[in-house]
């Protein structure tokens, strides 16, 4: 057991979840402390380097889109030793998000489940955090963005995409009914092509988790739409859309380690059903180097992880990479 998991943990997690996820980012914001600490705590194997649809990576552990809504803590994050961090998912405007409370934690299964609903600060703010970055960390910054009309997101992409090294179109999130039109296949096609016309990084659709009978046949129609309108890649998966009477809103998205199985199933899947040039990024579960070892064997170009380090801490990507290297 680590410091953070035996001593930090136990105190963290009894303030709300939400509140705590503040904390964290408040300490996190703290970047020189970060790079020393990241020093002890990170991984440089030079074995684990790879390239990801032509970015060169140190290693293929990333943090998924949401920990840092609004960019602020993206160069603490790589110092930590993720390979590469996405910020966001920033849209336009500044929302408030869902009612409250809208994020809980569900330790015996080491799951959470959120209706943030999108809060953030919006385009200009993250634009202004995303331009401080140096280009060594601005290399490995992916970042997130969503809206409910093409127009909004081909703004945040226009803007975002020339400070970033990558981006993520979320088009899953299952908290805000306007930000999933784009799960309609002709709306995709027409975004991603629209999108793909004056792009010049790498692109990834951030993909629902469907959920039932047909849904490895929904992601493959779904992701196909995405690749052969010009996306270099899909993010599988968002959350899985639950009921949560806890919730002020009644559902939410489910994250965690219950999401693993489902994950490797779908890479599984999309591996065999998509054409190799597509890149497949896991999410969904990742909390081990077992897991990062079976998801890349199965297909997966690299994995990004949120919820395992809620649980485990600043630790994490270190940890994961010096078992990956041996
Ligand atoms: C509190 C919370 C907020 C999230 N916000 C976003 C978001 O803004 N954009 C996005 O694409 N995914 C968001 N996600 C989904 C994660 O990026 C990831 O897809 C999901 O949590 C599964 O990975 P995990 O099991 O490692 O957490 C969020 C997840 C959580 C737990």
């Amino acid at each position: 057991m680590g410091l953070y998991t035996a001593l930090a943990r136990p105190l963290v997690f009894r303030l709300p979840a939400e509140a705590s996820h503040g904390l964290a980012e408040n300490v996190l914001r703290v970047s020189p402390a970060w790079a020393l600490a990241g020093a002890i705590l990170r991984s440089n194997h030079p074995g684990l380097k790879v390239e990801i649809a032509g970015m060169n990576l140190p290693n293929p552990v990333g943090m998924a889109a949401g920990f840092d809504k609004n960019c602020r803590v993206i160069g603490s994050l790589l110092s930590l030793g993720f390979g590469f961090a996405v910020g966001g998912t920033v849209t336009l405007h500044p929302r408030p998000g869902n009612a409250r409370p809208r994020m809980f934690r569900d330790q015996r299964r080491r799951a959470l489940v959120n209706a943030l609903g999108f809060p953030g600060s919006g385009l200009a703010r993250a634009q202004a955090r995303l331009a401080k970055l140096p280009t060594s960390q601005s290399r490995r910054a992916w970042v997130s963005v969503s809206g409910s009309e093409e127009q909004d997101i081909l703004e945040c992409h226009r803007t975002l995409e020339p400070l970033v090294s990558a981006v993520e179109v979320n088009i899953s999130s299952p908290n805000t009914a306007g930000l999933r039109v784009f799960q309609e296949p002709g709306r995709l096609r027409s975004l991603i092509k629209s999108i793909t016309e004056r792009k010049k990084r790498p692109l990834f659709v951030k993909m629902p988790r469907f959920d039932g009978a047909g849904a490895d046949r929904k992601l493959l129609e779904l992701g196909t739409v995405a690749i052969e309108a010009g996306a270099e890649g899909l993010v599988v998966a968002n959350t899985l859309p639950v009921e949560d009477p806890r919730l002020a809103v009644g559902r939410g998205g489910l994250s965690g380690e219950p999401l693993f199985d489902s994950t490797l199933r779908f890479v599984e899947s999309l591996r065999s059903g998509l054409p190799a040039h597509a890149t497949l990024i896991a999410c969904g579960g990742v909390t081990t180097a077992r897991d990062v070892r079976r998801l890349m064997s199965a297909g997966a170009a690299g994995v990004q992880l949120y919820t395992a380090f809620v649980y485990e801490g600043v630790g994490l990507p270190g940890k994961i990479c010096r078992q990956l290297s041996r």
